[in-house]
């Protein structure tokens, strides 16, 4: 994909909330930085660009269309209604894994006794566009790895049947969750790795759009 100017981008960015009852909600500390950078990275380099975002303080420019969702399915239903007709898909958000199985209508009243909540699975949206996908479509995944990291990452890779999956290091101080910068290693489907220095996520941002444009 040489040129993705005037190409449809969708990218999702941020944590979902999952709820428990009207007022709490399980989370994570995803601030949205990183995918809300390559979204202005793709919108910059004249790319159609819909952002997907769960909650997140981080704005964004006019020129790319936010919408923004709370829970990971209601990002699921905002990606798989616009599956169709996007060219590239980068999912970047940090989706909750678990939600809780029953939400509880009225704020659930403090008691001695523990509380047990059970949770059960949200719905992949990477794995389920992976299932989908068209040859024409290109597809990108993150990974968040602790151990056997590249071996982690190439195995998600096949499995969700991405084109090209960044991994996040854990490793560095500075990079990951809520920090400006970061450190990523880039890996395609055919089994290119590059691996990249500390740097801002706005310049992060550029080189995955750079392996963007020169995946073939
Ligand atoms: O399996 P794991 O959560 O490590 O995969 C991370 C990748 O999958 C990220 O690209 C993330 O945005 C995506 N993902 C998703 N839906 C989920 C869980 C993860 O799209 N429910």
């Amino acid at each position: 994909m040489p040129d993705i100017s005037g190409k449809k981008v969708l990218v999702t960015a941020g944590p979902t909330h999952e709820p428990i009852d009207p007022v709490r909600f399980i989370g994570n500390h995803s601030s949205g930085k990183m995918g809300i950078a390559i979204a202005e990275e793709a919108a910059k380099n004249g790319a159609e660009v819909t952002l997907i975002c769960g909650p997140s303080r981080v704005e964004s420019s006019v020129s790319v269309r936010r919408i923004d969702v709370q829970s990971a399915q209601q990002m699921f239903d905002a990606v798989m209604g616009l599956q169709a007709e996007n060219d590239v898909l980068v999912l970047s958000a940090a989706v909750a894994d678990y939600r809780p199985k029953q939400v509880a209508s009225n704020k659930i009243k403090k008691k001695d006794a523990a509380l047990v909540i059970e949770l059960e699975p949200t719905p992949d949206i990477l794995a389920s566009l992976g299932a989908k996908k068209r040859p024409d479509q290109l597809l990108v995944g993150f990974a968040l790895e602790t151990d056997n990291e590249l071996q982690n990452a190439q195995s998600k890779l096949n499995r969700k049947n991405c084109d090209i999956i960044v991994l996040n290091s854990l490793q560095d101080a500075g990079a990951g969750f809520g920090h400006d910068t970061n450190r990523v290693t880039i890996l395609d489907r055919h089994n290119n790795i590059s691996t990249f220095e500390l740097k801002s996520k706005a310049e992060v941002a550029k080189d995955i759009l750079q392996k963007i444009k020169d995946y073939k």
